[in-house]
């Protein structure tokens, strides 16, 4: 399934056999530039960038590498090849064949979970569209642009499945998501997370550690999906998705090695004396490791959901990889929530299990976000160091779902709104952590050359050494 490049839509879906759909989405492609012009990365649309463009969908070479100017970078559509044998993995319908076409009962739940995802990746560009100008080296400044392009083919793949599958209300919910913008007053993006702007490279690589991470678990439940082409498109996206998150998971643990540095240097654990080094202490790290990992949790939403058990029993959400589970029908089973009783205290309450995959999927997520905490650690404690970075309860910070508002410690134990207070500046980022963290950020734009807070990394992109010239500025 070699990708069709001499089409002005990059593409693997025979998009020339279908006129109709091809001119709708050409229509929509100048629209889309448009957005990226005004909204994408802010000063750098004239840059050479090393960056990475999809070639085919096969797992091993799947990528090419070269200088491209992000406007012409070529966004298309790419989705992992059929198999004609896919049957239906999970829910009622379990053991039928996948559907080729939207079921009328199912379109605008579908529409509806397509337009939220896709939602996002245009949301994070622009969260992002300020951080070229801080960017602590020329290989971390091309990663942002890497993240920041396939962000936006990821759109491209959402667009795609709406303009092809639901007709008229697809092509409008596609010409919405270039209207709604991040933190816009009146037009915001439909997740809460991605309407605040990302104005640091910690909190960057916070994202694309904790949220990307999100945006994996999500596209995991999606390529579950009995609609065969939202599953296949979701199969490509996480190959992508991938090095999202590698940037965040190797941004974290250069921070972590840089401040281990200075403090061997200076031989102390002082957080001011680091701080006053230009390095960020441990425990700022960890306080800007609590916000964006609890605000990432609310992205799975509530605990208990009614709509999550219908996708379920419907089969067009499932559990990320559905195959691990024995029973793919989970009529007969139960959960046990760990739940805030009223009176300070927790109580346990049992769930028929479809009601309970998102907490099923927040479990899973938490797991893997476990992975990068233990190797960070790890650095810490080869140089000899007793502190530990730690993801704080999944009860904590909680904007969504039955822990909402409840206060505790990180946790997880119920305190009160007073004790919270009075603890709040040890757990989270305070006004002072964050100007702090701002007054480190200025770009660093000579090759191989590195910010202070940050070590540089093992390896450059693609074999080439980390003083690549990876943006060519002009
Ligand atoms: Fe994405
Ligand atoms: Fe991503």
């Amino acid at each position: 399934m070699t990708i069709n490049y001499s089409d002005r839509i990059p593409n693997n879906v025979d998009l020339g056999s279908n006129r109709t759909l091809q001119r709708a989405l050409e229509h929509w492609q100048p629209e889309f530039l448009k957005w990226w012009e005004e909204l994408g990365p802010k000063d750098f649309q004239v840059a050479d960038v090393y960056l990475r463009t999809a070639t085919s969908v096969d797992a091993k070479g799947w990528a090419t590498y070269g200088y491209v100017r992000m406007p012409e970078y070529r966004w298309g559509i790419f989705l992992n090849e059929r198999d004609p044998n896919r049957r239906i993995g999970f829910g009622d319908n379990f053991g039928q064949e996948v559907w080729q076409q939207v079921p009328g009962e199912y379109r605008a739940t579908l529409r509806r979970l397509i337009v939220t995802q896709g939602d996002t990746e245009p949301a994070s560009v622009e969260q992002q569209r300020m951080l070229g100008h801080t960017a602590p080296s020329l290989y971390d400044l091309r990663n942002l642009f890497q993240v920041n392009v396939e962000e936006g083919r990821h759109l491209w793949a959402m667009v795609y499945l709406l303009h092809a599958y639901f007709g008229r209300d697809g092509r409008e919910e596609a010409e919405e998501l270039l209207e709604r913008h991040s933190g816009d007053a009146d037009k915001p993006r439909i997740l809460g997370t991605f309407n605040e702007p990302i104005r640091d490279w910690l909190s960057f690589f916070m994202f694309t550690y904790f949220t990307d991470r999100d945006g994996k678990f999500q596209l995991k439940s999606l390529a579950e999906s009995s609609f065969d082409p939202l599953a296949r498109t979701c199969q490509f996206m996480l190959t992508e998705e991938a090095h999202h998150m590698f940037v965040g998971d190797t941004g974290i643990n250069r921070v972590v090695r840089r401040t281990l540095e200075v403090m061997h240097e200076l031989n102390t654990d002082d957080p001011q004396v680091i701080r006053n080094a230009g390095a960020i202490d441990l425990p700022t790290v960890q306080r800007y490791l609590n916000f964006w990992f609890t605000s990432s949790l609310d992205l799975f939403g509530s605990e208990t959901s009614s709509n999550a058990a219908s996708y379920f029993a419907n089969g067009l959400k499932g559990r990320p990889d559905e195959a691990q589970y024995e029973d793919h029908i989970a009529v007969e089973q139960a959960y046990t929530l760990e739940l805030p009783d009223g009176s300070g205290g927790t109580k346990s309450e049992q769930i028929p299990m479809r009601n309970a995959m998102n907490e099923v999927t927040r479990s899973s997520y938490v797991r893997d976000c476990e992975i990068g905490v233990k190797r960070w650690n790890r650095v810490i404690e080869k140089a000899g160091h007793s502190f530990r970075l730690a993801l704080p309860s999944t009860r904590f910070r909680r904007s969504i779902g039955n822990w909402a508002g409840v206060p505790t410690t990180p946790e997880g134990v119920p305190m009160s709104a007073e004790q919270f207070t009075e603890h709040k500046q040890a757990w989270l980022p305070s006004e002072s952590d964050q100007t702090f963290i701002l007054s480190l950020m200025h770009g660093v734009h000579q090759p191989g050359k590195m910010a202070a807070w940050i070590a540089p990394p093992d390896r450059g992109i693609n074999n080439n050494p980390v003083d690549y010239e990876y943006v060519k500025l002009h």
